[in-house]
């Protein structure tokens, strides 16, 4: 049985490790979706080099050509990933603040990945806050996304431990791994409603 493949876009600002769990889901013959293309708003994303190099048409639209007006440049987004023919979006440490404008023309056809089990630890520094306030578990989450940074509904996380000796890069690495587990899941799950139904679990107790 052949699967049916939505053209995704993947949305990156930098080196893209998150883009590449998703080009190589996609690669793979049963997962729904295949990748339209990589937009970055900076020209020297690493990421752009790695999905060239995969095949992939990558391409920038640097924000800074638009000043400040983000609507501009979401306008310019939004054109391009319709003439590319991508039916739905992935964010993916997409680094620019959205406005109404393309969260509404993506409304459910749009998910982000962030570094925190939302709605703890909204917006940047994560792994340092996650530190700081002493939790013993932490990680990642999949959502939709909305106007309100980083409050869309959640699709999907994955959870690590702290440990006590942790450092930010050190906690950082254990969560960006599940990250790159947890995007591709939460992709296929919200693209077929298929995800890994969980009926048997283990509780992830830290103290
Ligand atoms: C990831 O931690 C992601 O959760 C956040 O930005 C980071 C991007 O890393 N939104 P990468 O570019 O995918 O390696």
């Amino acid at each position: 049985m052949t699967v049916h493949k939505t053209p995704i876009a993947i949305l990156i600002s930098g080196r893209g490790s998150n883009m590449r769990s998703l080009i190589e889901a996609c690669a793979q013959p049963d997962f729904p979706a295949s990748v339209a293309l990589v937009l970055s708003n900076k020209e020297d994303a690493a990421g752009l080099e790695y999905a060239r190099e995969a095949g992939l048409r990558a391409e920038a639209i640097p924000h800074r050509l638009f000043g400040k007006d983000r609507e501009a440049h979401e306008r310019a987004i939004d054109a391009r990933l319709k003439e590319a023919g991508v039916e739905f979006v992935c964010l993916a440490g997409y680094m620019r603040l959205l406005t109404p404008f393309l969260t509404d023309a993506w409304k459910g056809r749009m998910i982000n990945i962030h570094p925190s089990l939302l709605p703890l630890f909204p917006g940047t520094h994560t792994h340092e806050r996650a530190l700081e306030a002493g939790v013993r578990i932490h990680g990642c989450t999949v959502h939709h996304v909305t106007a309100g940074m980083d409050e869309g509904p959640i699709i999907g996380q994955a959870a690590v431990p702290v440990l006590s000796d942790d450092t930010v890069d050190e906690l950082a690495a254990r969560v960006l791994e599940q990250e790159h587990v947890l995007y591709p899941m939460a992709l296929k799950k919200i693209l077929t409603d298929e995800g890994l139904p969980i009926r048997a679990y283990k509780a992830l107790i830290v103290t």
